[in-house]
């Protein structure tokens, strides 16, 4: 299948490692010019060269984080230079600490609303225009299977992330009649650092996958294939969607 976006540009958040650089890969695989972002420049200039190796493709990247406004103008800035308007973004950032309700200060559920809110809002903000301009755009929000399925001893993620549903489905209902398409995509247990950060050392595997009807865990190529079609222009009619990529973990309809 030609999914008809070569030669389009895409500005993809958190993206020097795990699922952002596998959707960073997977766009330029496709034919699309892409910047990655992340706070660490060393990691990014290995992103940039190990895909642009693998794909042939033009990589630009920024540093910033993307939780402070300073952080998403440096992106932002170098985006305009590199891509002039963005016409895919990929919303992303880290995910929040680990713990219950008891384990939070109000600073840090503060923390993960910056992380994981108002980044994707601000960013959104900023490409929005470009985008109805030339009436043609697509923004996917990467979350979690956690906003279907509140995963014990995370509730900053459980919590914060949720909103994202209201956000995505909302704002595809505004942006229709400009053709951009907006979507949410909720990984499921995936093989990236931060997964391995959160289970510990010596994961019990068959515990973890007890629960995931496909019987393991996913590889992170997997989620960008699905991100990587939402975005493509064979995906024109799909908006305000959630689409679980959990091997079938979400036990609801
Ligand atoms: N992997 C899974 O199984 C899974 C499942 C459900 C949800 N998720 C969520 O999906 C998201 C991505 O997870 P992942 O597994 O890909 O994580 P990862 O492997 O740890 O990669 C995170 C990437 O985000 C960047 N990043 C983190 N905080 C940032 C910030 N403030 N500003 C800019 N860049 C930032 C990191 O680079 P720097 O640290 O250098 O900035 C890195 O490039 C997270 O929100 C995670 O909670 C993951």
């Amino acid at each position: 299948m030609d999914l008809g976006i070569k030669g389009k540009k895409a500005l993809v958040m958190a993206s020097s490692k795990g699922l952002g650089k596998a959707v960073a890969t997977e766009l330029s695989l496709e034919g699309v010019e892409v910047l990655i972002c992340s706070r660490t420049e060393s990691d990014l200039k290995s992103a940039q060269s190990e895909i642009s190796q693998k794909t042939g493709g033009t990589v630009h990247y920024a540093v910033g984080d993307v939780t402070t406004v300073e952080g998403r103008d440096a992106i932002l800035r170098k985006a305009k230079e590199a891509l002039g308007t963005v016409d895919i973004l990929i919303t992303n950032a880290g995910g929040p600490p680990a713990g219950t309700f008891d384990d939070h200060s109000l600073d840090e559920w503060e923390s993960a609303y910056k992380l994981l809110l108002e980044s994707t809002v601000g960013m959104i903000q900023a490409v929005l225009p470009g985008m109805k301009e030339q009436r043609w755009g697509r923004i996917i929000a990467i979350s979690s299977q956690a906003i279907k399925q509140p995963v014990n001893g995370l509730i900053l993620s459980n919590s914060v992330r949720a909103s994202l549903l209201g956000l995505v489905k909302t704002l595809s209902n505004e942006l229709g009649e400009f053709n951009v398409t907006v979507n949410n995509v909720l990984p499921g247990y995936t093989r990236t650092e931060r997964l391995i950060e959160l289970l510990g050392e010596d994961p019990d595997w068959d515990k973890i996958t007890a629960h995931i009807p496909l019987g393991r865990i996913a590889e992170p190529e997997e989620f960008a294939a699905a991100v990587t079609f939402l975005a493509s222009e064979r995906a024109a009619f799909i908006t305000g969607v959630s689409l679980p990529v959990d091997g079938g973990w979400i036990k609801g309809i």
